[in-house]
């Protein structure tokens, strides 16, 4: 979601007449687009602010003037406390209201002495009615349809700095997606915090679900590959289910967080599903397309995990056999219910039990990936290698796959012979 922000303040900022640089040097604004999820996300700001500040204070002695911007939800939960820390920071934006970036810029720029401008509000009104038209991104776009979360899981902070959920109309969503197909994009990957709950209104006022979204999208000229992300495995409803088996352009792949193996602790972390709910679901998904693999998330320290609980997850993850997975240590968050649990896990304990399940989770995403050698597979071409005449793409597993081509295979779909394989990475040749 991060990234289809950036894009989106991105596109904005070119409205207002700036142009992206690699170099932080060459910049008059520098703008850091901020997570909250975990600590480690957080922490890196100010250390990344401090090294902005630096290089401001560099280009003042030559006379250049540099804004700096801070977005995001850190922002939305810090408040005040950045510009105590960082009082330097010229403005600083929540989620919701990045859309106003461009008015206090002009603000910013109209005064010679610097002061900071704070926005933290959740406006009543969709921040998405205030942003420019979405530019294509590239050969893939996301499209954000649904935005905030109402689950309240104990350990997260999506709900207080994302807000409410909230689903964009099926109107908007298809301008949307027209427009990116016609700037040349060929796979949308449809966004949100809790995609699978979407209910956005159609045209007649009447609310539609996801499965009614992707088959109109589906039915768009042009679109070659269709996904979605991210899902909660409660509302994966049979309709849904049923679409990975009649929508031939949405990819075969799912990431579908389960967080942990053990009742006990899905039910402290306020989850609406249990380990077997969660494989049920996953069975009827391999069901309706045999070729379906899957992903996930998964937290491990979670406060009052023990061995045994820690031992469900691993079985979880014997029996789904991800090709992909993203995992963490618990990360105690400010403000949410479980971060003031007693039973808190030693870090030391937490640090073991990511090894054990990394060790697992990476070897059954080898194994994919080397099953898939000596396999030709449809690769989307979307970005140049470092090497000249690399093309770096994506597979329908969203593996990425490098191979050595002529540059007009760029923003292509491509029949590729997989050679080699490793964990992160495949390559191949044109067929
Ligand atoms: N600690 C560790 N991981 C977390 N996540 C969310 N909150 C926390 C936390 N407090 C993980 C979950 C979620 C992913 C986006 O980040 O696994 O699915
Ligand atoms: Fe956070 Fe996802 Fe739970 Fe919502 S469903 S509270 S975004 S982990």
């Amino acid at each position: 979601m991060n990234v289809y922000d950036s894009s989106r303040i991105a596109d904005m900022l070119k409205k207002e007449g700036y142009e992206e640089t690699l170099k932080q040097a060459e910049a008059d604004i520098v703008l850091f687009n901020t997570c909250h999820i975990r600590e480690k996300a957080a922490e890196k700001l100010f250390s990344d602010l401090g090294r902005a500040k630096l290089i401001a204070d560099e280009r003042a002695e030559n006379g250049q003037r540099t804004i700096i911007g801070v977005a995001g939800c850190v922002v939305q939960a810090e408040d005040e406390q950045i510009i105590k820390r960082a009082p330097y920071v010229d403005f600083a934006v929540g989620p919701q209201m990045y859309f106003r970036i461009p008015e206090i810029l002009h603000k910013i720029e109209r005064t010679k002495k610097h002061q900071s401008v704070i926005d933290t509000d959740f406006p009543a009104i969709s921040k998405f009615d205030f942003l420019p038209e979405n530019k294509a991104q590239g050969a893939c776009s996301y499209l954000a349809v649904q935005e905030g979360c109402n689950n309240f899981c104990t350990y997260c902070v999506v709900p207080y700095t994302r807000g409410a959920e909230y689903s964009r109309s099926v109107a908007d969503v298809l301008t949307e997606a027209k427009r990116l197909i016609a700037g040349g994009t060929l796979e949308i990957n449809l966004l949100g915090q809790n995609v699978n709950s979407y209910h956005g209104e159609d045209e007649s006022g009447k609310e539609r679900n996801l499965a009614y979204l992707l088959h109109k999208i589906a039915e768009l000229d042009g679109l070659k590959r269709l996904r979605y992300t991210t899902s909660y495995p409660a509302d994966m409803t049979d309709e849904l289910i049923t679409c990975h088996k009649d929508i031939d352009i949405l990819m075969p792949y799912l990431h579908l967080p389960v967080q942990s193996g053990s009742d006990k602790i899905l039910k402290a972390m306020n989850r609406r599903h249990s380990s077997s709910d969660y494989l049920k679901v996953v069975e009827k998904l391999y069901t309706a397309n045999p070729k379906l693999k899957m992903s996930s998330d998964f937290i491990v320290g979670f406060p009052g995990e023990t061995d045994e609980d820690f031992a469900q997850t691993l079985d979880v993850v014997n029996k789904v056999k991800y090709i992909q997975a993203f995992s963490f240590k618990y990360s105690r968050r400010p403000g949410t219910p479980a971060a003031v649990m007693e039973n808190q896990v030693e870090e030391k304990v937490k640090k073991e039990r990511l090894e054990i399940l990394q060790t697992l989770l990476f070897d059954y995403q080898t194994k994919f990936n080397e099953s898939c050698v000596g396999k030709t597979m449809p690769v989307l071409f979307e970005q140049k290698g470092r090497h000249k005449g690399q093309l770096i793409g994506r597979t329908p597993y969203m593996q990425n796959l490098h191979i050595e081509t002529k540059d007009d295979n760029m923003n292509k779909i491509v029949d590729v012979v997989v050679c080699e394989a490793t964990t992160n990475s495949l390559s191949g040749k044109e067929l």
